[in-house]
């Protein structure tokens, strides 16, 4: 196995946060694997440069990450990308994360899977496969995914993964354009026999931020979605059916942000293709820069960068977070929907009501109710359009 840097921890100085023990360990290690993928969601939230990374870490080398944020104490583990499928190496890296004692989840698109390959990564000790529609309609489906073959392989490959006794959670990304097919979408999953759904409504990070005027819902829109998912909470309850309904409302409809990621830096790290660790899937939007995997133990990242170390605490906060009662239930809200929203990362949160700025939440929807495109008028997530944006 190629040792990227030694893991161990250095001896404990005055000058030093290694041992800082407000600091927890993270609990949660999402092994982003690749950016290559064979859909081209425009509501994708992965990051609008991706074409400009550095080469992807090598089997090896995930390997010692995975050595590493177990040794940690990380217990959890999400496989995902880009499409994780598309390394052939995914099975034997499922089977080192198993072997250390992580618990594995897949989060997949469901494209490059097969029978074959589902019963490989049980046989590696897969705990979890998680597998995202796009749509109730091939229609639909094809559009967003840039795919005509996307929604039937999707459906097939959710059949094969019950069929072979996973627990199944499916997510489906809600924007506009298909949030009226709720009813549908959630009778679909029924059929396949999920046992959770997660109906996300879409985060505007990323490619989803690109598009944001033409994916935010309207309020009516979002309001009848909530019944719609209540009222089939009631049904399949009655059915007796456990069946979990996860509704999860869009920032940009709340009056409060979300605790992002339990906190910045407290118990959660992605790890990117090219080896960058950030504190969330989206941290790299922001203007900082992070270490790599590649120039730094991962424990010594946690603990002691600058980048990790940045917005812990609440002495970075400004007002109102800085006095608010508030400020240790959500920590300020979202660093990258600051930043993205006010050109400032150290910014209250505009989603919150209490923040200054929270007028240009309202001017965001009010443009997207001025943006009728539709999905074929989007930006595809692609590697053409990410060259495009990484030349501007
Ligand atoms: C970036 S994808 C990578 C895995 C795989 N390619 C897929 O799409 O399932 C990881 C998960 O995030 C979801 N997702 C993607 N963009 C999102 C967004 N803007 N808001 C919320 N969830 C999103 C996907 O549906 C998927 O469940
Ligand atoms: S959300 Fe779509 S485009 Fe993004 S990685 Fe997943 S399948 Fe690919
Ligand atoms: S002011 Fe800041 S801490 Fe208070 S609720 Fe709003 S975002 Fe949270």
């Amino acid at each position: 196995m190629t040792k990227l840097l030694s893991s161990s921890p250095e001896p404990s100085t005055a000058s030093h946060k290694a041992f800082d023990d407000t600091i927890g360990a993270p609990l949660w290690l999402l092994a982003e694997l690749t950016y290559r993928c064979p859909l081209q969601c425009p509501y994708c939230s992965n990051p609008l440069d991706f074409a400009s990374q550095q080469k992807e870490l090598s089997t090896d080398e995930w390997r010692d990450v995975l050595h590493q944020a177990r040794a940690m104490g990380a217990v959890q583990m999400g496989f995902s990308g880009g499409e994780p499928l598309v390394r052939d190496d995914l099975e034997e890296l499922v089977a080192e994360a198993r072997e250390l004692g992580f618990y594995t989840n897949l989060i997949t698109s469901g494209l490059g899977l097969d029978e074959a390959r589902i019963l490989a990564l049980r046989d590696a000790g897969l705990d979890h496969i998680q597998i995202s529609l796009q749509a109730a309609d091939e229609e639909m489906a094809a559009a967003l995914a840039g795919s005509k073959k996307a929604h039937a392989k999707k459906l097939a490959m959710a059949r094969a993964v019950k069929a072979a006794g996973y627990p199944m959670v499916l997510n489906v990304v809600l924007h506009r354009h298909n949030i009226d097919q709720i009813d549908k979408v959630i009778a679909l999953c029924v059929e396949l026999g999920a046992d959770a759904v997660e109906l996300a409504n879409c985060q505007l990070y990323g490619w989803a931020h690109l598009n944001r005027a033409g994916l935010l819902p309207s309020r009516s829109q979002l309001d009848a979605a909530e019944a719609t998912t209540q009222r089939w909470r009631q049904q399949l309850a009655a059915e007796g059916k456990d069946m979990r309904l996860l509704f999860v409302v869009p920032d940009y409809y709340a009056e409060r942000p979300k605790a992002c990621m339990g906190g910045w830096g407290a118990i959660f790290m992605t790890v990117t293709p090219d080896g960058t660790v950030l504190p969330c899937h989206s941290a790299r939007e922001l203007p900082m820069t992070f270490p790599t995997v590649r120039e730094q133990p991962l424990n010594s990242i946690w603990y002691e960068s600058f980048s990790f170390n940045r917005f812990r605490g609440d002495e970075w906060m400004p007002s109102p977070c800085r006095e608010c009662d508030e400020r240790h239930k959500d920590f300020g809200g979202c660093r990258c929907q600051a930043y993205l929203l006010t050109g400032d990362e150290t910014a209250t949160d505009p989603v919150c009501d209490l923040s200054p700025q929270h007028g240009l939440i309202e001017a965001a929807r009010a443009e997207a109710a001025a943006d009728n495109r539709s999905v074929a008028e989007l930006t595809p997530r692609n590697k053409r359009e990410s060259q495009v944006f990484c030349r501007e």
